[in-house]
């Protein structure tokens, strides 16, 4: 195929940069054709600054067209599952936002019910992957593609990490991973029921997916075989929650999470008994916080996606700058910041839509597949079960 076109799904902030990235694609012609979204106004709003001609009222009605090859759904996690079985089955080939899905209650339960307070992680996490099994068995069924936008697979500095991993740093003994920062934008990100979980779903789906990939990759490259996580250790807080932070006159954090945790840290044991210590907060300030430092038995290599030091700006107010982007959930744009050069790029976005228009185009797997998204969301709920009963749990990997 030497023209991909695609319906997007969702007109909020990843839908944005999706978007973005399929205009930067190079030696295929990938075009964004048709949005959907929940509301009219933002589906209209979104078709008119990005040109797309289509918009449409649903999935359903997208599906029907044949004018498309491809969706990409950058909508909140409690539809990725149900969508993906609809593109199956219409045949289309489907890019899912991370996490791939998550425990969103079962059938009755309103948008807004608490169930991140009340419903055993144990019974969620079996949910989950039974869940899982089933979007399996339809995109295999429809012969079609899912591929999983984990945008760290793709971002340079940690692509750079597997090929020195793969030249000489010899065995990954030790990773320790992070993304943080100081919440989400997003409404649907407050309600368990929405996100599937809290900060160790939403912003620790990144570093899991990181460290899982690397350790996949060490494993193809030396044994044909990838390496995949074992058990797991953890700890959720809700800090927000904290009565002496309560009690403070003046707030700079200020996320409001209904029932989910606005941090998490995981111990990963993989199956070569190597390990990775993986931490997600809400509760940063400064700016996002994504890296990556890996313990090799021949070297050690140090990745910062964000901040790094390739532009760093000093501004005595918060205008010093005008409207130029600094750095994506700076507290203050005044005093010393982290200018990014190219945050899209750092992060990995535009390399990940590249490579999944090839793998329409050439009919081939993506980086970040299946297996990666599959095992990212088996390591966080057994995360959470791990959290709530005080026990390592083994991580079920079929
Ligand atoms: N890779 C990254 O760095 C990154 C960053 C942000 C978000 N995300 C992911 O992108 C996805 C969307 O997050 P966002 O930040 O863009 O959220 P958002 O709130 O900015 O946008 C969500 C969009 O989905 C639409 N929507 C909501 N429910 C819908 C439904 N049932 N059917 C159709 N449309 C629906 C909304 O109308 C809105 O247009 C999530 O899976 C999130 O985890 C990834």
């Amino acid at each position: 195929m030497d023209q991909i076109r695609i319906g997007m799904v969702g007109a909020g902030f990843a839908a944005a940069f999706h978007t973005e990235a399929f205009g930067r694609v190079c030696g295929i012609d990938a075009r964004v054709v048709a949005v959907t979204s929940q509301r009219e106004q933002s589906r209209t709003q979104f078709a008119q600054r990005h040109g797309i001609l289509a918009t449409y009222e649903d999935l359903t009605e997208m599906l029907a067209s044949e004018d498309i090859d491809l969706v990409d759904l950058c909508v909140p996690t409690y539809v990725h599952a149900e969508y993906i079985v609809q593109a199956a089955q219409a045949g289309k080939h489907v890019i899912v936002e991370k996490p791939l899905t998550g425990y969103t209650g079962e059938l009755g339960q309103g948008e807004t019910d608490l169930i991140g307070d009340t419903v055993a992680r144990s019974h969620m996490m079996d949910w989950v992957l039974d869940q899982c099994r089933y979007v399996q068995a339809e995109v295999q069924h429809a012969g079609i593609r899912v591929m999983y936008a984990e945008n760290w697979v793709y971002a340079p500095a940690l692509q750079k990490a597997r090929r020195l991993i793969e030249a000489g740093a010899g065995t990954i003994m030790r990773m320790v991973a992070e993304e943080s920062h100081s919440g989400s934008h997003a409404s649907y990100a407050r309600y368990w029921r929405l996100a599937g979980g809290g900060s160790l779903l939403r912003t620790g789906s990144h570093p899991v997916g990181g460290v899982l990939y690397l350790k996949q990759a060490e494993g193809l490259a030396r044994d044909g075989a990838p390496i995949r996580p074992h058990a797991v250790m953890a700890e959720t807080a809700r800090l927000m929650e904290m009565e002496r932070f309560q009690a403070e006159d003046e707030r700079y954090l200020t996320g409001d999470l209904a029932d989910c945790e606005d941090f998490g840290s995981i111990l990963i044991t993989f199956e070569d008994g190597s390990v990775a210590q993986v931490t997600s907060s809400d509760v940063v300030l400064g700016g996002i916080y994504n890296y990556v430092q890996i313990f090799g038995s021949q070297g050690r290599i140090e990745c910062n996606m964000n901040p790094n030091n390739q532009c760093v700006v000093y501004g005595p107010d918060e205008g010093a700058f005008g409207d130029e982007y600094l750095a994506e959930k700076l507290s203050t744009r005044a005093g010393w910041n982290f200018a990014s050069p190219d945050e899209h790029w750092a992060s990995g976005y535009y390399q990940e839509i590249q490579d999944f228009v090839e793998c329409v185009a050439h009919d081939r797997e993506p980086l970040s597949g299946w297996t990666l998204a599959r095992d990212v969301v088996a390591v966080i709920y057994a995360a959470y079960v791990s959290a709530e009963e005080g026990r390592r749990v083994v991580v079920p990997l079929e």
